[in-house]
């Protein structure tokens, strides 16, 4: 296994790279984490939903393409996934490396990437589905990435995002047939690619507060750095 070399701030030392995947189900949790992995180790969060839906708001031909795909729950075809992130991964800000959130969803992706690159570690953020549609139906969204929870995770002012000042919104596939689908597909399609990565992956238990999972990732991958 190809070591891991992480746990200090890697953007103050060129030579060190961390290429991290969270996977979990819909609601687990993974762009929340995935906001304290990238400032705590100043790497991208490249979330491809997170780029759908800023084309989505821009109305861009890619945002046209996926909407019809993303209001059902259903997965945007590979090809156009496939394309988006070998391109976000030429892009200056990834080489000191990336945490992909939302990346590989199947088999075919997860084939892809493997042909753009490498990774170090593979998080499993593990929810219920009873929790994952708890979580969905309170969440929150802003329009730059941010994520919220009316109850768990609150803005400091209701409804207006703490980092950027915009209103909050409801994703449009937060209803509940989607939610369905999107939680039904994980579980055929997504949860077996996790196999995949053998000993690279680290299953969390995320049915825990927001600190103690961050707490719990930072510690797994810890334990799997041979320097430290
Ligand atoms: P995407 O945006 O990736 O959605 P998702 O995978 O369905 O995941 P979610 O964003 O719903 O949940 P999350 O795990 O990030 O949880 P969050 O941190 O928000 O994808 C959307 C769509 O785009 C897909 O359905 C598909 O159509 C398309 N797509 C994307 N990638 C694709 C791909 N590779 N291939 C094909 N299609 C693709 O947390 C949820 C809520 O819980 C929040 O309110 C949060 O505040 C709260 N919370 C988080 N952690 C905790 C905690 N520990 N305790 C209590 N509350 C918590």
């Amino acid at each position: 296994m190809k070591s891991l070399v992480i746990l200090d701030k890697i953007g103050e030392d060129n030579n060190k790279m961390v290429k991290i995947i969270l996977f979990g189900p819909q609601g687990s949790g993974k762009g929340t984490q995935a906001e304290l992995i990238e400032k705590e180790f100043g790497i991208p969060s490249v979330s491809t939903g997170n780029i759908f839906r800023d084309n989505m708001e821009r109305g861009t031909e890619l945002g046209k393409t996926a909407k019809d795909y993303i209001v059902k729950g259903h997965l945007v075809p590979d090809s156009i996934i496939l394309r988006i992130i070998e391109n976000r991964l030429k892009e200056k800000d990834t080489k000191n490396g990336f945490l992909l959130d939302g990346f590989p969803r199947n088999k075919v992706q997860a084939e892809g990437l493997a042909k753009i690159t490498d990774v170090d570690a593979v998080i499993e953020i593990d929810v219920s589905d009873k929790e994952s549609i708890k979580r969905i139906s309170g969440r929150r969204t802003c329009k730059c990435g941010a994520v919220y929870h009316v109850f768990y995770n609150p803005p400091r002012i209701l409804e207006i995002c703490d980092k950027c000042g915009s209103k909050l919104f409801q994703r449009e596939d937060d209803k509940e047939d989607a939610i369905r689908k999107r939680l039904e597909i994980y579980h055929s399609e997504t949860k077996p690619v996790i196999s995949f990565y053998g000993e690279k992956s680290i299953k969390i238990n995320g049915e825990q507060s927001i600190e103690k999972v961050f707490e719990n990732i930072l510690s797994e991958l810890k334990k799997r750095n041979p320097t430290k």
